[in-house]
């Protein structure tokens, strides 16, 4: 495909704020985007936004959640996309750290919003591009992932499962021609942080998507940092002995 070739991409969780800046910045070279997210309303506005900003835009509703509907959604994205170019998966939630120690159902709905159903997915969407050999898959992780840390670890050891879902899924379709790649972002200031007082650390969506944009037109598969400097705090935090980490409160 020539790089002028307008690009055809499918944008799962495409109402959360960083999704929403990576497709501005599509949607600026004309690409045709396919948009998949739960809320109809929100959807419609972030759909009619893109098409304003010079993309072709087709949508999807879907729970996540409901994991019987993925195998339909993705076969009709698939369908209607013809050649995909790009995958992003971006949907997540910050979930009730303190409920989740009690109540097992809550665990359980927070690891199948940011894990299972993230497998789930992945499990089709790679058979797919496999099969056609080019293209790209991005998945959204997060540091958080890199340490169970008692203050968020339900969320965290669901990114933990992403990514390493994720690394073992670039190496299976390395040789297939499809670059598959997780990023993760530090704090981003989005509606799932609203409640967070933000300080120097804090990025952008558009930050981040600039990131995504520049990570997914030319890099190699694997795991990136977003911005970048979280890789040396990462580097950093991994040192910290459980003894130790167990003590402070992060
Ligand atoms: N913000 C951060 O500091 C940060 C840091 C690291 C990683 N991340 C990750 O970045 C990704 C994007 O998050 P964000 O920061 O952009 O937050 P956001 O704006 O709150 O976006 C979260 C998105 O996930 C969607 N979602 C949640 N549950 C869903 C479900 N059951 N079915 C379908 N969609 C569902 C939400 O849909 P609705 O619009 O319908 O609610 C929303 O579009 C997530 O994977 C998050 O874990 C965020």
């Amino acid at each position: 495909m020539s790089d002028h070739t307008p690009k055809r991409i499918l944008i799962v969780g495409a109402t959360s704020a960083i999704a929403e800046a990576c497709a501005r910045l599509w949607a600026q070279d004309g690409a045709h985007l396919y948009l998949i997210a739960r809320n109809p309303q929100k959807l419609a506005l972030v759909a009619a936004d893109l098409q304003i900003r010079g993309a072709t835009v087709q949508q999807a509703q879907l729970d996540v959640d409901q994991l019987d509907q993925h195998g339909a959604v993705v076969d009709a994205a698939f369908l209607e996309l013809d050649r995909v170019d790009v995958v992003l998966v971006a949907h997540g939630v910050l979930p009730d750290q303190l409920l989740c120690e009690q109540s097992v159902t809550a665990m359980l709905e927070a690891m199948r919003t940011n894990a299972i159903s993230v497998v789930s997915l992945l499990t089709l969407i790679a058979n797919k591009m496999q099969a056609r050999g080019s293209g790209v898959i991005a998945v959204i992780g997060s540091v958080a992932g890199d340490r169970g840390r008692k203050s968020n670890y339900v969320y965290g050891s669901a990114k933990a499962m992403v990514a390493t879902f994720t690394e073992g899924l670039a190496g299976r379709l390395q040789s297939s021609g499809v670059r598959v790649m997780v990023i993760k972002p530090g704090f981003v200031d989005t509606p799932m942080t609203v409640a967070f007082k933000k300080g120097l650390l804090w990025a952008t969506p558009h930050t981040i998507a600039n990131i995504i944009q520049r990570r997914v037109a030319t890099a190699r598969s694997g795991i990136y940092y977003a911005p970048r400097f979280w890789w040396l705090i990462m580097v950093l935090v991994r040192c910290i002995p459980a003894r130790v980490l167990y003590r402070l409160n992060i």
